[in-house]
């Protein structure tokens, strides 16, 4: 296999803590990375560079770990364009619209929702997503949940179950009834595709009880657990995640001082998802808080039609600095380790010997661009398992 030198890399963060300058970040300045078999063979000066078969020349900027976007919805048909543009003119959501992508994707073909994945997916890699966590929820029956991630399954080894989204039509005023469904023929049909479980605990979506009991069996089911939680007002749905063990606990928008206490204390993760807040008009989670009080904290796009219809990691990383209390450093590092965490992974979001080969080049000198010039296309070139995209 060919080996690549990535060399000339003005500012190189790792995320091995405790190495070079900038705390968590791990920064080198004046670096290369080596590129072996998918890998990171070897990082050190430039000047003592192995020789490779081929140069990537980083023409003096940064360069960052691949970004690792934890909480997408990425399979789906159709869009929602006039409930933003309605929003905008001042209606709230609600996650109502939920299920008129249900009906679109229901409707669909394979080859239409697997092209949609297809094209988002493209779209993310080009702004140097190179981990991405994809969800079901959109089918809602045992087959649609199942085909969607099957579908997802051809994208990424991060799968997540989401067939608890919201009670489907078919079912109202018997949600008792679904969540046998999901809990029983669906999780069945889901299970051989899917890494994890999740549930919308939410009001208008699942109350604790019922998130409880169907994250309960798809952990016996050997998933691991994560979950939506006070997204939209107060709730259960922190202190549900930390007692199960979740992962990670994503949206944590209405947080009280006893679940940011919980987080702190716990592995669990707070997903923080400031897209959806974008798109909804809301306001935004409090970011400060939850890392003054030690919890960890990861930054992801929550890529869906309706409340978050970005695939962008610099943007999220812009949002989190500007309205969420982080800075650069921290929302760098939330984008990229914390996303990692959240996936329990240790091969991805920090570049170091044996890591997966995933590197993010810029057309900027330091991570701090990232949110210095938002909107701006800086990522140069993305390196996916050691190949250039
Ligand atoms: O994470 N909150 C629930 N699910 C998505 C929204 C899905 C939609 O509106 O279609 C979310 O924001
Ligand atoms: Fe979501």
């Amino acid at each position: 296999m060919v080996t690549f030198l990535v060399d000339n890399i003005g500012e190189l963060v790792t995320n091995i803590p405790g190495t070079g300058e900038g705390g968590p970040l791990g920064i080198r300045r004046k670096a290369a990375v080596l590129v072996e078999e998918g890998e990171v063979a070897w990082i050190g000066p430039s000047r003592y560079a192995p020789a490779a078969d081929r140069r990537i020349d980083a023409q003096g900027g940064a360069v960052l770990p691949g970004f690792v976007d934890s909480h997408a919805h990425l399979v789906f048909a159709g869009d929602r364009a006039a409930e933003f543009a309605a929003r905008m003119a001042g209606e709230a959501y609600t996650g109502g619209g939920i299920r008129t992508t249900v009906a679109a994707t229901r409707a669909a073909g394979d080859d239409v929702l697997r092209d949609n994945v297809a094209r988002l997916r493209a779209e993310t890699l080009r702004q140097g997503t190179t981990t991405i966590e994809i969800k079901s929820g959109y089918g809602l029956t045992v087959a649609d949940e199942a085909r969607s991630l099957r579908i997802a399954a051809e994208f990424s080894r991060e799968t997540t179950f989401l067939g608890a989204h919201v009670v489907p039509p078919e079912y109202a005023d018997r949600a008792d009834d679904y969540v046998g469904l999901v809990c029983g023929p669906m999780l069945r049909a889901a299970r051989p595709y899917a890494r994890w479980i999740d549930v919308f605990c939410e009001k208008g979506a699942f109350d604790p009880d019922h998130a409880r009991a169907i994250l309960t069996v798809g952990k016996d089911a050997g998933l691991g657990v994560r979950v939506h939680a006070n997204q939209l007002g107060p709730g259960d749905g922190v202190q549900l995640a930390v007692e199960l063990g979740a992962a990670s606990a994503d949206h944590c928008t209405h947080l009280s001082r006893d679940d940011i206490d919980a987080l702190a204390a716990s592995r669990t993760v707070a997903t923080l998802l400031p897209g959806a807040e974008f798109s909804t008009r809301s306001a935004y989670p409090d970011a400060r808080r939850l890392l003054d009080a030690g919890a960890t904290v990861a930054l992801a796009t929550d890529c869906n039609p309706g409340s978050s219809y970005t695939s962008s990691m610099p943007f999220c990383i812009a949002l989190a600095v500007r309205e969420m209390g982080m800075t650069p450093a921290e929302a760098v590092w939330a984008a990229t380790a914390g996303g990692a965490r959240a996936l329990l992974r240790d091969d991805v979001g920090v570049i170091r010997p044996g890591a997966r080969a995933d590197l993010v080049l810029l057309d900027a000198p330091t991570h701090l661009h990232l949110a210095y010039r938002p909107g701006v296309p800086l990522v140069t070139k993305v390196l996916h398992n050691g190949v250039p995209q």
